[in-house]
């Protein structure tokens, strides 16, 4: 049996304040949409359908490929939500209905929920809350079983009094999900679509209607003011972060850690306070890694380690290497074995060389260092001219000495030792010295200025 998932996104979320639509802010690196469309992708759902409303143009233009969008014209209910969406599906799927501003069910309650519709007529995702206010309340009937879900503005008093709530998230066999909601009608406070009526009716046939509990209070919480979002955003870091932990990962405070995106991490690896870790993160075992760094899109082999203040955005540090305090590693860095990069070094799409070393104060772009190699403080690869980017290549075993400048394209060669100061615009052969740099001369009888006259010091007063 195939699976349907819809995901309800044309509401407009005023609380947000936003200029654009609310499924589309930021939590964990993800937008909340985004967030829920990787859930329906882990269920392997066949067919995944966003209804779109308030901001159609911009959330259709966040939807990846093979999720179809479906436009609600008019926010007239959750239960006239569904019925756009339903059009065209094989009656015998199940359908799983989720929340585009509730972004973190997690898979095994899914699970619970599609597999609960499949043994009953329905099921349903509710929590026990300590304030119910605002939200839908479970009705169960003496046999406690499910009966009706009353809205807060439809509930009588004593209903009010309920705490077990819904939560909106809920699965049903599509055919009769298709039948019930095309035949709501808006006969209530809000002169809306309520999918929420559907339960009852399904009650009232006799149908049986399971209602399934999340594991954690949070995977239920919807989003619709920044202070929500702000406080959801807090609790997922800190599952994370204690996710992490149970991995094997030490993290010095597990509130000072930000996981934007996924962070795998083998045991023994050490992180920080205050490391930012974006897009697609993974760290060997054994790793360390200094305080106020941020790794976007890097992978960090075994042993390594990454000290304070280094910025390193697409590469790719092999085992055993050091990188940092304050190093900036750009696209395309690539450390091989127990290389270094210390202080104030740039690196852009640069290959370095097993147990190479650049330590200090230095822009490395375009180049390829062979093993062994020493690039000195303060050297430069030349590599753009203002138009194009040139490429320079370094042997194994070579001295770059401080202060020099590469003009790219240029080749260094094996065991080539440049002299600092040299600033070299052709091919340096190996295993010999090149150096170009003016000597420096010592002028016999030089007087400074002010030694010289030293009465016309313009602070003094003239006589
Ligand atoms: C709904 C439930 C309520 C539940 C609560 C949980 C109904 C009638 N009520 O209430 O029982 O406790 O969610 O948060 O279902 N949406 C559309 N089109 C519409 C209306 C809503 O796409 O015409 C979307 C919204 O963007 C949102 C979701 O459906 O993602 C829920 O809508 P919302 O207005 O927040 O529902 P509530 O009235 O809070
Ligand atoms: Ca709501």
């Amino acid at each position: 049996m195939g699976l349907n998932v819809i995901v309800l996104a044309a509401g407009e979320g005023r609380r947000m304040r936003s200029r654009g639509p609310k499924v589309l802010v930021d939590l964990a690196g993800r937008t909340l949409l985004q967030h829920v469309l990787d859930r329906a992708a882990l269920l392997g759902a066949d067919r995944v359908r966003v209804v779109v409303g308030h901001g159609a143009d911009a959330v259709c233009a966040a939807v990846p490929e093979g999720v179809d969008t479906v436009l609600q014209p008019e926010q007239r209910g959750t239960g006239d939500a569904v019925a756009c969406a339903l059009g065209g599906l094989n009656a015998n799927d199940t359908t799983l209905v989720l929340y585009g501003d509730v972004p973190l069910p997690q898979r095994a309650t899914l699970e619970a929920l599609v597999e609960a519709a499949r043994r009953n007529e329905l099921s349903i995702l509710t929590v026990e809350v300590d304030d119910p206010t605002g939200y839908g309340r479970i009705v169960r009937g003496e046999n406690g079983h499910v009966s009706r879900i009353v809205e807060e503005r439809d509930a009588s008093p004593g209903q009010r009094a309920l705490t077990e709530i819904n939560t909106g998230l809920l699965a049903m066999r599509t055919g009769p999900l298709a039948r019930h909601v095309a035949a709501l009608d808006r006969d209530n406070a809000q002169g809306e679509y309520y999918l929420t009526d559907v339960i009852g009716r399904v009650s009232d046939a006799g149908g049986t209607i399971a209602a399934v509990q999340p594991d954690h209070e949070w995977e239920v919480r919807g989003v619709n003011s920044r202070a929500q979002l702000a406080a959801l955003e807090r609790t997922w870091q800190a599952w994370l972060a204690y996710e992490l932990m149970t991995s094997g990962v030490s993290l010095r405070d597990p509130a000072r850690i930000e996981i934007r995106g996924t962070l795998q991490a083998e045991p023994d690896t050490m992180i920080d306070v205050g490391c930012v870790f974006e897009g697609d993160v993974r760290l060997g075992a054994g790793v360390r890694i200094g305080a106020h760094c941020v790794l976007r899109d890097t992978t960090v082999a075994e042993e390594a380690v990454i000290e304070s203040h280094s910025v390193l955005e697409g590469a790719v540090i092999g085992p055993a290497c050091s990188v940092g305090p304050f190093a900036r590693l750009r696209r395309g860095s690539r450390l091989r074995d127990a290389a270094k990069v210390g202080n104030f070094v740039e690196m852009k799409n640069t290959d370095l060389g097993a147990a190479s070393k650049i330590n200090h104060l230095s822009y490395v772009g375009d180049t390829e260092v062979g093993p062994k190699s020493n690039i000195g403080a303060g050297v430069i690869t030349c590599n753009y001219d203002g138009h194009r980017k040139y490429r320079t290549v370094i042997g194994e075993r070579a001295f770059i000495g401080s202060d020099c400048q590469l003009v790219a394209p240029i080749t260094v060669g094996d065991g080539a030792t440049i002299g600092a100061g040299t600033t070299l615009t052709g091919d340096a052969p190996a295993e010999r010295l090149t150096v170009g740099r003016a000597r420096a001369q010592t002028i016999e009888g030089w007087i400074r200025p002010a030694d010289r006259d030293p009465g016309s010091d313009d602070d003094e007063p003239s006589t």
